[in-house]
């Protein structure tokens, strides 16, 4: 009975023991200190060597309570060299497929659990909807449906069958609720959303996994309506563990306790950070060493009760316990490593995903390309470029001897790789512009002693490099150009005031267009870039950062060996200046465009072409009146009228036509995968419970509100290519 190990074990520690049970530190910090000075209960940042050190740290202290060992593993083994990097999340999100994300956390958990990391900060389940800020890539985009759907899966992969599965690993919910609505698209700032609006929008898929069992959540930077999300009572006691019921463990984000001191400068000392944070319900507290004094400080000083701190402390005692890490500190394990880091099934799952997450936005019919195709140009920063292809948090620490000798490592394929390989033609490449020049920040480090990341400047186009890709394309039969972000514009505290393509690469494009060879551009972006329509493309793909296998699965597109399949799961922009561009605007606002520019994004939540086409028949309901427990069914008929196969998701979205309060035009329910041999037709029935046709009401509750209803069935959310059809709930 873990209830009674945990009081038991409570009942034994002394004060300072259960403050240190409460901190996770980073593991680049002395050890010796963190364990036996400190009383870790957590580290995060670290290696197989640290882990086994640490361990043995541990054993000689009076209580022996073992270590949760945390990381930022998020698309595959992050940590690890020569283990598996997937897609990144957005990329992935495209595929708009749960069940290859489930597979892909699953996947993921074994090879981060064979080397002793118990527990990865993952999924995102932010709302991407201002496209400057960094961490876009990092999300599922900006559908709070989707995401509920993709982040539900990927925490089942993640946790497995249960905490006694040796390949399971804790997921953790992030980053709780509404960092991603920072202003400016910067990160870390004011994210002023209403109650309401959180609940409608970016509560749900929290709430989701928090009741699907989400072992652990954690918190943004953000401040909402003047309180930082580390003392916000309301969204951490009265949502999240009143009404949801969460039992879960709650982790602040990096140092939130200290940057209430020294950044935000809502508390006046570590102390004071200390009792408000503990009594608002965090159990363990990321990164701030200043907590341990703090928190006695506060119980010495009558600011915070011991059984505050009891409270925390039985809920990450009690993860352990469930966890199983007092029988088996789960550590590094060289077996496991040798059979599961980079297995087989886990390549070819990666070039799976990799194939299912590439959009195809932009088609004159160059694509695929013909086998008569010979000469094949293939320019740009990023053809060869394997950082920017496996994306954010793919870092390694170089454990290279924890691989026995002549295991196989993990390999990247560059898009000039997969060509070379794939293509019967001969394949050149040229560079032909660079992105960005780094110099380092004169400031040098920010408050709390992190360095500053470079600061980043547009490389100036250099002619000799653009003159030698042109010569190339003007010899060639297609030029692939492939274009998009660096690592430096992306991630945490990393956001753009650009979405353009910088450095030479819009001058490349151009010069490259005009030699009058079709020109394809693979847009290896993080997130979604602008590519003004005036860029004279033949072909567009949209391929984010694609993973290890990224460029065979682009080669394979290209070349017409699989079909494009992806959808996009979050709008493009055609100018930074037209944020938000997200398709589930409320209606109502007769200004909401911009005087010199249409309020349409270049392209929108859902699209994504293939090589064929596909006529959608009229929709057809067969429960025009519903009551609100009754399910409403309707059916489609699809038919692929080109000559390729096709691999459609018919989308299925809700428009309540009157609302008590102003409410989404239309949102996405629920969508089906469907397979189309050339020719071939398909009906799809669609099943939609009425109690999903909600709105949240001023009262902030979420209701269905009787009335008219249309539901918009087709293969994105433009209404022009969306068939309506009316129902109505009683
Ligand atoms: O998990 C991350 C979080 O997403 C951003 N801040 C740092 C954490 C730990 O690395």
């Amino acid at each position: 009975p873990v209830d009674e190990r945990v009081a038991d074990l409570l009942g034994r520690m002394t004060l300072p023991e259960k403050v240190g049970q409460m901190m996770q530190f980073d593991a680049r910090e002395e050890l010796e200190h963190i364990v036996l000075a400190r009383h870790a209960g957590s580290i995060l940042h670290t290696s197989p060597e640290k882990v086994l050190r640490a361990a043995e740290l541990t054993s000689q202290t009076r209580l022996q309570i073992p270590l949760l060992v945390a990381e930022d593993c998020i698309h595959g083994h992050s940590f690890w060299e020569g283990a598996t990097i997937f897609p990144t999340q957005l990329g992935m999100a495209a595929s708009w497929d749960a069940d290859l994300i489930e597979g892909v956390a699953k996947a993921t958990a074994a090879e981060v659990a064979a080397t002793g990391i118990h527990w990865t900060f993952s999924p995102v389940l932010c709302i991407a909807r201002d496209l400057r800020w960094g961490r876009v890539g990092e999300t599922f985009g900006e559908d709070p449906f989707l995401i509920g759907e993709l982040a539900s899966a990927m925490v089942r992969g993640y946790q497995g069958d249960g905490l006694d599965d040796p390949d399971a690993i804790l997921a953790t919910a992030k980053h709780f609720a509404g960092y991603s609505e920072t202003q400016g698209g910067r990160d870390a700032s004011e994210a002023d959303i209403s109650r309401r609006k959180l609940r409608s929008w970016f509560l749900p898929p929290f709430e989701r996994v928090a009741r699907e069992g989400c072992r652990t959540f954690m918190l943004g930077y953000q401040t909402t309506d003047g309180v930082p999300i580390t003392v916000n009572d309301w969204l951490l006691s009265d949502v999240l563990r009143g009404e949801w019921g969460y039992t879960g463990t709650l982790i602040t984000d990096w140092d939130n306790v200290g940057r209430m001191v020294w950044e935000q400068k809502v508390q006046p000392d570590y102390a004071s950070a200390a009792a408000a944070a503990v009594k608002a319900g965090n159990d363990m507290v990321m990164t701030t060493p200043g907590f341990y004094a703090g928190a006695l400080e506060a119980v010495e000083r009558g600011m915070l009760a011991e059984a505050d701190i009891d409270q925390a402390v039985s809920r990450i005692l009690s993860l352990k316990f469930r966890f199983g890490l007092f029988e088996n500190p789960r550590l590094p394990d060289r077996e496991r490593i040798a059979t599961v880091i980079a297995q087989g099934a886990h390549a070819d799952l990666n070039l799976e995903v990799a194939r299912r997450s590439l959009v195809l936005l932009r088609n004159d019919g160059t694509l695929p390309l013909a086998p008569t195709t010979r000469r094949i140009a293939v320019v740009g920063p990023l053809a060869d470029d394997a950082q920017t292809q496996l994306g954010d948090w793919a870092g390694s620490s170089g454990q290279v001897d924890w691989m026995p000798d002549g295991h196989p490592r993990a390999q990247i394929t560059t898009v000039l790789d997969g060509l070379r390989e794939l293509s019967g033609g001969t394949v050149e490449h040229a560079r032909g512009a660079g992105i960005l020049d780094l110099t380092d920040d004169p400031a040098g480090v920010f408050p709390d002693g992190q360095p500053r990341p470079p600061i980043v400047a547009p490389q100036e186009p250099d002619a000799s490099e653009i003159a030698e890709a042109v010569a190339l394309a003007e010899r060639s039969d297609v030029v692939v150009a492939v274009v998009g972000d660096r690592i430096e514009l992306v991630g945490e505290g990393r956001s753009t005031a650009t979405l353009d393509l910088i450095g030479g690469q819009r001058a490349l494009l151009d010069a490259l267009a005009a030699t009058g060879t079709p020109l394809v551009v693979v847009l290896m972006a993080s997130k979604p870039l602008i590519l003004p329509e005036s860029v004279r493309a033949a072909s567009v793909v949209w391929v984010a950062n694609p993973g290890m296998q990224g460029g065979r699965a682009i080669a394979e597109l290209l070349l017409g060996e699989i079909e494009p399949a992806g959808r996009l799961p979050i709008s493009f922009a055609r100018h930074a200046g037209q944020q938000p561009t997200y398709y589930n605007q409320i209606r109502g606002q007769h200004g909401d465009r911009y005087a010199d520019l249409t309020q349409q994004p270049a392209f929108a939540f859902g699209d994504g072409l293939t090589y064929t086409t596909v006529e959608y028949g009229d929709a057809e309901v067969l429960t025009p009146v519903v009551s609100a427990g009754d399910t409403v069914r309707a059916r489609i008929t699809l038919r692929n009228t080109g000559e390729r196969p096709a691999h459609e998701i018919v989308q299925v979205y809700v428009r309540d036509t009157v609302t008590s309060v102003s409410w989404a035009d239309k949102e996405l329910k629920t969508y089906r995968h469907v397979d189309l041999a050339a020719g071939a037709s398909a009906t799809v029935e669609i099943d939609l419970p009425a109690s999903d046709c909600t709105i949240v009401d001023a009262a902030g509750r979420r209701i269905v509100e009787p009335g008219e209803f249309e539901l918009l069935i087709g293969p994105s959310s433009r209404d022009e290519v969306l068939r309506a059809v009316s129902f109505e709930i009683r």
